[in-house]
């Protein structure tokens, strides 16, 4: 199978699709002034159009597809969407049953570990939990396999003046239907920013205990729509990990992180749940990095920092061939970057905040 390689020798396997640049949520680490213009309506890909990018990626070796927004939810039918790219998996299985096959005609060590290490395709989505518990049930029927659910505070006031909405209990309700509906492992996000709610990292840890989930912090990054992050307001790596080891001893399950962006650990006294520390700017992870991502509006991004994108909707609905979208992608990937300069002298900020890119 034709894989996506990278100038740096990474292979990307992780394909993001934002589906929407609109939210009902106004985070104040992300969309703080509400939503900024809209991309035009005829500009967002349609359904089709996404199953046929994703397809196609799906060939060159995807092996998880996130669906992302702004709040992927606000997309009208997105479990229609959900079908259509569930329908994939099996794609992706019959591609591997290929490989086997060639595999016994070449018999090479690589190719056999390439196969070995070969996997279905992963369905997941990032919401932040405002409308997924009534819709959780048809969602998983459609063939999502998980989902992640953003939630910065346990604190309804301090929720509402994160996000702008009383919605607490939405998230609570949709982190047990999520558990419910089997769609795990399910995680939580939480970007921590100093003065705001650093003071909740053990409530959080114990909440990851009680509730069997995957809690995991995130470091502030230089894509909030209001540029007001500060370095000043990064909360560690380092800190979470000392704080939340005071109160429960944590035991890192893996000693690389592999193509994952963060350290998991468990609890050293065995209670469920887990924790996960996401460093981007004090432990960077780009090295390893196996990501590429699709805006709503059809531009593909090498990077979350990227200050170029490559215009993949025009190309398609000006009629290239199959061939030609292939040869795009990879001329595409080839440009992806070593990684991102938030720690460098001369940061550059990135072309679309996160409410575009959809993390
Ligand atoms: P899975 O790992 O597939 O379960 O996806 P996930 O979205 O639940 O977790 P992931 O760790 O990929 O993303 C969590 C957060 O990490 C995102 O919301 C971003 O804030 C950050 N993040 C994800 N990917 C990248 C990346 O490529 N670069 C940087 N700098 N940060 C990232
Ligand atoms: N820094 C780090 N993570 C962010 N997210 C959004 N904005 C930022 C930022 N400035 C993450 C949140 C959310 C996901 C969609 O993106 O974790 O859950
Ligand atoms: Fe990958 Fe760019 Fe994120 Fe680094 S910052 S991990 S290169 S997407």
């Amino acid at each position: 199978m034709l894989l996506l390689r990278d100038a740096h020798n990474r292979i990307i396997r992780d394909l993001r699709v934002s589906l929407t640049d609109r939210c009902n949520f106004r985070c104040f680490y992300c969309l703080p002034n509400g939503e900024p213009p809209l991309a035009r309506k005829e500009t967002i890909l349609t359904f089709e159009e996404i199953e046929r990018i994703c397809e196609i990626f799906v060939s060159l070796g995807i092996e998880k597809i996130r669906l992302t927004g702004g709040e992927p939810m606000l997309r009208k039918d997105i479990e229609v969407l959900v079908e259509k790219l569930a329908r994939l998996k099996v794609q992706s299985q019959s591609e591997s049953q290929i490989s086997n096959l060639k595999f016994q005609i070449i018999d090479s060590e690589n190719r056999k570990s390439q196969i070995a290490n070969r996997k279905s395709l992963d369905l997941a989505l990032t919401t932040n939990g405002h409308t997924f518990p009534r819709r959780a049930a048809n969602l998983k029927k459609a063939g999502l396999d998980r989902v992640t659910i953003s939630l910065d505070s346990l604190r309804r006031e301090r929720f509402r003046e994160i996000t702008g909405v009383d919605a607490l209990e939405n998230v609570f309700e949709s982190i047990e239907a999520a558990k419910k509906y089997n769609l795990t492992p399910v995680k939580i996000n939480c970007v921590l920013v100093r003065g705001r709610n650093d003071d909740e990292i053990v409530d959080f840890a114990r909440f990851a205990r009680e509730r069997d989930v995957e809690m995991r912090f995130i470091e502030f990054m230089p894509l909030d729509a209001g540029g007001d992050w500060r370095r000043e307001s990064i909360v560690t790596a380092r800190e979470i990990r000392e704080t939340i080891n005071r109160a429960f001893p944590l035991h890192l399950k893996e000693k690389s992180r592999g193509a994952e962006t963060a350290w998991r650990y468990s609890f050293a006294d065995g209670a469920p749940g887990e924790i996960g520390i996401v460093a981007p700017v004090t432990e960077m992870f780009c090295g390893a990095c196996s990501r590429i991502r699709l805006t709503a509006d059809g531009q593909i991004r090498t990077c979350l920092f990227s200050t170029d994108e490559y215009n993949l909707r025009a190309f398609l609905r000006g009629g290239a061939s199959r061939a030609e979208i292939v040869e795009f992608i990879q001329a595409v990937v080839l440009k992806k970057e070593a990684r991102h300069s938030i720690n460098d002298e001369k940061f550059a900020p990135a072309s679309r905040s996160m409410s575009f890119i959809g993390g």
